[in-house]
């Protein structure tokens, strides 16, 4: 019986740890744990992410702080924003909602937030301490595929992990992340030649391409870990970047989209807000 990894029900149950730690920190220092949000513009999709991390906030006790500016605020304007944010110490965390309009420069805004505010962990700062094996912030996705593989019982030393794609924020820190638990690991993307070659080869097959359902039967070694990162729009509602009704009879364990990876994120960004809070003790 192939296990269906349930990225709900360990994100409940971070949640419940996350809403004690916000708990006990307030007893401690009899401050809220808090949390700002910013969104630019009106993309919707954007808007919906943004509201279901406020929720998740809400349920746990932090407090946010939300701004919402409009899609052509300037640059400077919404650097500004960020230094205010990281000098009001009721703000723990900083969440810049992404992407964010064309004209701003991406880059220099993510880069503005302080480290120790960084609870997405997409600063050069702590993806550089992820490569120097050090502490700090990491980034959500990688860290919640790391926390279902670990609720699982999945081993990571010595195993071949392949991660398809090469994202800032996900497939690189992701490689680190699993490279750092002892992972034989091959990095592929849009260049990789016979992708479903080297994608046999996986014990642990990481997919974060975000491209509807692109790795097939082909793909999929008999007994391998297959953990979807990727969340698509396509006709039939929302698909991962596995094709999951090929994949699950092949696999020991996969992850389905929706309700695999994508609560595991947005519940790693409220741990990573407690832990900020708590690091400034
Ligand atoms: N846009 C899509 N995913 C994310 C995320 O995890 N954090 C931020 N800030 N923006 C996103």
């Amino acid at each position: 019986m192939t296990v269906k990894i349930d990225g709900n029900l360990v994100a409940a149950a971070v949640r419940k740890e996350v809403a004690e730690g916000v708990q006990t920190f307030h007893n401690q220092t009899g401050q809220q744990v808090g949390l700002a949000v910013v969104l630019v513009g009106e993309d919707p999709a954007s808007a919906v992410y943004v509201r279901m991390k406020e929720a998740d906030c809400a349920e746990v006790g932090i407090r946010t702080f939300d701004t919402r500016l409009p899609a052509d605020t300037a640059q400077d304007e919404l650097l500004t924003l960020v230094d205010e944010l990281n000098a009001d110490a009721r703000v723990h965390g900083i969440l810049v909602q992404l992407p964010l309009p064309a004209h701003i420069d991406e880059e220099a805004v993510i880069n503005r937030i302080a480290p120790s505010k960084d609870v997405d962990g997409f600063t050069a700062s702590n993806l550089g301490r992820i490569m120097r094996g050090a502490c700090g912030l990491r980034a959500c996705t990688p860290l919640g595929v790391m926390r279902l593989l670990e609720h699982y019982g999945i081993d990571i030393e010595g195993k071949h992990a392949v991660v398809v794609g090469r994202s800032t924020i996900v497939g690189k820190p992701q490689s680190l992340l699993l490279l750092e638990k002892n992972a034989t690991v091959t990095i592929c993307h849009s260049r990789t030649a016979d992708l479903p070659a080297v994608c046999r080869q996986a014990d642990i097959l990481v997919a974060a391409v975000g491209r509807a359902q692109l790795l097939g039967a082909d793909c999929i070694k008999p007994g391998a870990v297959v953990i979807d990162v990727g969340i698509n729009r396509s006709d039939s509602g929302l698909v991962g970047d596995v094709d999951y009704a090929v994949a699950e009879p092949i696999a020991s364990a996969i992850t389905p989209v929706p309700g695999g990876v994508g609560p595991m994120t947005r519940a790693m960004l409220i741990e990573n807000t407690l832990q900020a809070a708590q690091d400034t003790q």
